[in-house]
């Protein structure tokens, strides 16, 4: 069976990568290469960070370690475990809670390990694989499993492999496999000359 696609239905062209990428739960059981993942990390290093402070920490789980990609998959909420275990690659973002330099805290953290993680996806992308970020994981077991400092925050999971076929989901997965995606109009998004007013650059 052909595997489903969903791109994004734009009001003007974008890049290919950022179209095309959504959010899969159907992997399959092919391995992802060490480089890879490595240029999917290599990618996170080089984004852009305020002051240059790169306060992205990456723990990463691949199923060449069964052991490690189980004790990975148990960090993830039970209901995303459904899909994410058949993902054969799983990266922890952690941000630095504070600025290396002088102690004081980076109000940017998040942002910017977000920004890390959006290259990631989208070099994951250029890659042929697919990624499947998670929120729904368990901060404390991530905390305690990889004896992570209490001075980084634990922002998300990406499940990251090759796109499988819906089939292997159980029915209520499929379902939402196969939804459409949906997003607000731009005009909700983009603020004019104040909240409520359409901007120029839309119109
Ligand atoms: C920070 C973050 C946390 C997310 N957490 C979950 C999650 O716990 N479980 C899940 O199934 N999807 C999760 N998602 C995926 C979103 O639901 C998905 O990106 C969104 O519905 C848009 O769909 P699309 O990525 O296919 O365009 C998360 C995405 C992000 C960026």
């Amino acid at each position: 069976m052909a595997h489903i696609q969903k791109p994004a239905v734009t009001s003007t062209p974008v890049h290919d990568l950022i179209r095309d990428r959504w959010s899969p739960r159907a992997f399959a059981s092919k391995p992802v290469s060490r480089e890879a993942i490595a240029s999917i990390l290599e990618a996170g290093r080089w984004a852009a960070s305020t002051n240059n402070s790169q306060p992205w920490r990456w723990v990463v789980a691949s199923s060449d370690q069964p052991e490690a990609h189980a004790a990975a998959l148990d960090c993830f909420a039970p209901g995303n475990q459904r899909w994410a275990k058949a993902a054969p690659v799983y990266v922890f973002a952690l941000a630095r809670k504070t600025f290396e330099a002088n102690g004081n805290p980076n109000g940017h953290a998040w942002h910017d390990t977000g920004a890390a993680g959006a290259q990631m996806v989208l070099q994951a992308g250029a890659l042929g694989l697919v990624v499947h970020t998670a929120g729904g994981i368990d901060r404390d077991k991530i905390r305690q499993t990889y004896s992570v400092p209490d001075g980084y925050d634990i922002c998300c999971a990406f499940a990251i492999g090759y796109q499988g076929d819906a089939d292997q989901l159980i029915e209520e997965l499929a379902e939402r496999e196969r939804a459409p995606r949906v997003r607000k109009p731009l005009d909700e998004l983009v603020v004019g000359a104040g909240f409520g007013s359409v901007a120029d650059v839309l119109k």
